[in-house]
């Protein structure tokens, strides 16, 4: 038997086994394939191994999670649920109502995991009061990143605004730089839409469309800019962009064969891991105007038999928020710490950036959960839009034409 000594495990194996300690055991089912996301998770993997865990793993590729989604439904509805999945935002709460999560407020109570959460972060990891999900990081969604020798070498500073970004795109086209790296997947194009979004709604634009759901919102003036501003960056991709993974798009700015990329700060973890530094090889920037767009990546677990996989389930919970955990991984994975407790000093500058905009945006009212990334509606909602955006991406569908789109899908999906 292995040797843990933590409350939280120890008591719910004790009391379940009466005599036996069971042996922690869990199968993880998780998204995290690209370089940057492997390195990351192997930190989870390792210290459930330090700790006597015995780690399954079930990884299923596709940036974003929707093929590890399905998996997901597969496996639930063959009564053959995974003990720990990667899930966020408000599907936590559609698989709450499903019946199928488990009870994590023994660890979460044992460990005061409301003492050194934010309340905005907490608030998406409860289900009706009792604890339905343990947070890893907060990544921040609306980003851009560029190649820094691109850049100079053509005299172009990172843009503050979109006009300038649409300036320096011409001029990197000019000069036969790809300005903007890109894969043509619903999910990339639904990032960098809400990226735009947040940067001409403003804030209290962006909540109201995609939080509330107003129309007038949805088909308003503001919105027919943004889908304009999507097809002026729809010109600014190469044709090879369809069906690209994310990271491979990082690969093309960090080779610089493109200048450019929209993508949340899990790219940093790209750059990271082949080994570039911020604000030498490339730099980051929020995309312009107000705000930030949080995606927190958090793990629930399901009810499943077995003491060892209860054991497992609680070490997971409790080493995921653990401190050491939310340094060592969240180094790496290009987030921040989602534990308000965790010094910053050993992380860069663009995860100074973010701490410090989300403070300033949750102070001002304009920290906003993501809705690309599934943390601000239900799935039938964000699908909805996601549908609408991809097909005015790929296609010459007007931006009236896009809005009306959105507010019939909206409608449709209520
Ligand atoms: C996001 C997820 C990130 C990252 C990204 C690309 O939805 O929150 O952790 O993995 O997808 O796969």
């Amino acid at each position: 038997m292995k040797n843990y000594v933590f409350g939280a495990v120890s008591a719910v194996a004790l009391m379940s086994a009466n005599v036996v300690v069971a042996e922690p055991k869990a199968e993880v089912l998780h998204w995290w394939t690209s370089g940057g996301e492997a390195r990351s998770v192997a930190v989870l993997q390792q210290e459930f191994a330090d700790n006597g865990g015995t780690w399954t793993d079930m990884p299923v590729a596709g940036g974003g999670g929707d093929a590890a989604m399905s998996a997901l439904r597969a496996r639930v509805l063959a009564g053959n649920a995974p003990t720990a999945v990667q899930l966020k935002g408000p599907a936590i709460q559609e698989w709450y109502e499903e019946g199928v999560l488990a009870d994590i407020s023994a660890v979460a109570e044992a460990e005061g995991w409301a003492d050194v959460l934010p309340a905005s972060i907490a608030g998406h990891m409860q289900c009706e009061g009792s604890w339905c999900a343990a947070p890893v990081n907060v990544h921040r969604v609306d980003w851009i990143w560029a190649n820094a020798d691109v850049l100079e070498a053509n005299g172009i500073a990172m843009p503050t605004t979109w006009d300038e970004f649409n300036a320096a795109a011409e001029k990197l086209q000019g000069a036969g730089i790809i300005p903007l790296a890109h894969g043509g997947q619903a999910w990339q194009d639904a990032t960098v839409f809400e990226a735009v979004a947040l940067g001409i709604l403003g804030a209290d634009g962006f909540r109201k469309a995609f939080v509330e759901l107003d129309e007038a919102t949805l088909t308003s003036d503001a919105m027919k800019s943004v889908f304009d501003q999507m097809r002026t960056l729809r010109g600014f991709v190469d044709p090879n962009f369809p069906g690209r993974d994310w990271n491979l798009a990082t690969a093309m700015v960090m080779n610089g064969e493109a200048a450019f990329q929209i993508m949340g700060d899990w790219a940093k973890g790209e750059f990271l891991a082949a080994g570039k530094a911020p604000g030498e090889d490339f730099l980051c920037a929020s995309v312009p105007g107000e705000g930030f767009l949080y995606n927190v990546d958090s793990f629930a677990m399901f009810d499943v038999d077995g003491e060892d996989n209860q054991a497992g389930q609680a070490l997971l919970a409790k080493l995921i928020v653990g401190q050491s955990f939310q340094k060592v991984f969240n180094l790496n994975k290009g987030s921040i710490p989602a534990r308000v407790d965790v010094a910053l000093d050993e992380f860069d500058s663009c995860a100074h950036l973010s701490a410090e905009d989300m403070a300033a945006s949750s102070e001002g009212g304009s920290l906003l959960p993501s809705y690309a990334h599934g943390m601000a509606l239900r799935g039938a909602q964000s699908g909805a839009i996601t549908d609408v955006v991809t097909s005015h991406f790929n296609s010459d569908m007007s931006s009236d034409e896009a809005v009306q789109q959105l507010a019939t899908a909206i409608a449709n999906s209520l």
